[in-house]
């Protein structure tokens, strides 16, 4: 398994590019599932979840062709309606597949998705909105079973706003006979990304990119081509690398991002002493003469993303002063603190609240990634740490970072991918 192996204490300047969005790109390729024909996917990020969501479409008969950062998909023949367990345990957003299969075949087996480092992951909200619109679903052997004749428009209000259970429930509307009504719907830029890529698609839904949505069920789409959003959260990570560790006479610019999906991350930047000036599509960025503590709580678009939460800890790390953290995502998003903690972090947790006491240096040490975004915590702290950081199983960076090391080396990290021990 490969691991990262940095020299912290280096200053970053320059110029870099965000990458196409993880979590427009796992919600735009199974919609592909709606309408036969040729679809071509721009800016499409190279990520292992990427390759696993294609793999898992391959095995239900599309054909899948990359070129650079565009995905040509093919869905001409669509020759299975299941998700198996294999693909599933290893992202959940393979459950992404549940709504257009239902919605356009009447037919849908998908794996439940296991649960992960931080706690259960449910589904109850995309079932019991499918459930709403007509298809028959029983919950068995570990599978989630779904069939319908054809789904009717229904009037559906999320107790809990949920990105994957909008995504799903608006793939399964758009077909479905009758209208149907979504409230408390998520509005995440990746699930407005959707909403406009089936309005292209043909399908007629007001309120893309709101949490009220009304979709006109059609009794057929059509392929269309998109361009995929850039990645907010890797934006997010890179602008906190500067603000951690960036060169306070120069600058590190990040382009072809998108300023206006990130504003809860640019105005706390601020709020930490940085200097951004924003632009229609990049940010720069002078870091601060030292960083102020300053409290977060994370909460749905266009508050503070989760995500950004464990990226956010390593910056208040080495914060002249003492900050909270609240989290109110998950019920226990926090698998990078002990690890944090290794490298010299002084965070106590309590519930969902984590407090973190700035201190005045980190030590380089060997630490465990657990999730996507810890891992990218565990970077961030090593590029500040004095000495060698060695950060292990970086497959779960990998899963949701574009060579993400190569972009830090390229702004003047002394930072590379070696192979890891096994253990
Ligand atoms: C999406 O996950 C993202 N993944 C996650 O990003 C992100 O953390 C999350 O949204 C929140 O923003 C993708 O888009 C592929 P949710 P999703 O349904 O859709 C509860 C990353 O790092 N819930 O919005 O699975 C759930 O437990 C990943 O890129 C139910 O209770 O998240 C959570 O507490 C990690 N029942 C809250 O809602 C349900 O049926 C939000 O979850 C569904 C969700």
């Amino acid at each position: 398994m490969d691991k990262f192996v940095i020299h912290g204490g280096k200053k970053l300047k320059g110029t870099v590019q965000a990458s196409g969005a993880k979590n427009a790109s796992l919600a735009l390729m199974p919609a592909t599932l709606l309408a036969s024909g040729e679809y071509k996917l721009h800016n499409t990020p190279e990520l292992r979840d990427v390759a696993t969501m294609s793999r898992l479409l391959e095995t239900m008969g599309l054909k899948i062709r990359r070129d650079d950062h565009t995905l040509t998909i093919n869905s001409s023949s669509i020759t299975s309606f299941e998700a198996p367990y294999e693909h599933v345990k290893k992202m959940r957003a393979s459950i992404y597949v549940l709504g257009p299969l239902v919605g356009r075949f009447g037919q849908a087996d998908v794996s439940l998705p296991g649960g992960c480092a931080w706690g259960p992951r449910p589904v109850n909200l995309h079932i019991e909105g499918l459930r709403k619109l007509g298809a028959e679903i029983e919950v068995e052997g570990g599978y989630i079973r779904a069939r319908a004749k054809r789904l009717h428009g229904a009037r559906i209000v999320f107790d809990v706003s949920s990105v994957g259970a909008t995504g799903n429930v608006m793939m399964a509307a758009v077909l479905a006979q009758g209208t149907t009504v979504i409230d408390n719907a998520a509005m995440e830029p990746e699930i407005a990304a959707l909403g406009h890529f089936l309005r292209a698609m043909g399908a007629k839904i007001d309120g893309v990119g709101t949490n009220h949505l009304e979709i006109e069920g059609v009794d057929a789409l059509h392929p269309a081509d998109c361009v995929t959003i850039p990645d907010r959260i890797e934006t997010g990570t890179l602008l906190i690398a500067a603000a951690l560790v960036g060169d306070r006479n120069a600058s590190v610019r990040i382009e072809r991002c998108s300023p206006s999906h990130m504003s809860a991350v640019t105005t706390k930047l601020e709020d930490v002493g940085a200097k951004l000036t924003l632009g229609k599509d990049f940010i720069e960025i002078v870091p601060p003469e030292s960083i102020r503590p300053v409290n977060i709580t994370t909460s749905i678009y266009s508050g503070f993303p989760t995500d950004m939460q464990a990226q956010w800890m390593a910056l208040m790390s080495l914060a002249q002063g003492t900050s909270i953290i609240t989290e109110t995502i998950y019920s226990d998003r926090f698998m990078h603190v002990p690890e944090l903690i290794r490298l010299g972090c002084n965070i106590t947790v309590k519930d969902n609240i984590a407090t973190v006491v700035g201190v005045h240096r980190l030590m380089g040490a060997k630490v465990m990634s657990t999730d996507l975004r810890a891992s990218a915590s565990l970077i961030l702290a090593g590029l500040a740490a004095e000495g060698m950081t060695e950060v292990l199983r970086v497959y779960h960076l990998d899963r949701g970072y574009e060579q993400i090391e190569r972009k830090l080396a390229s702004l003047g990290a002394e930072i590379e991918r070696a192979s890891g021990e096994e253990f």
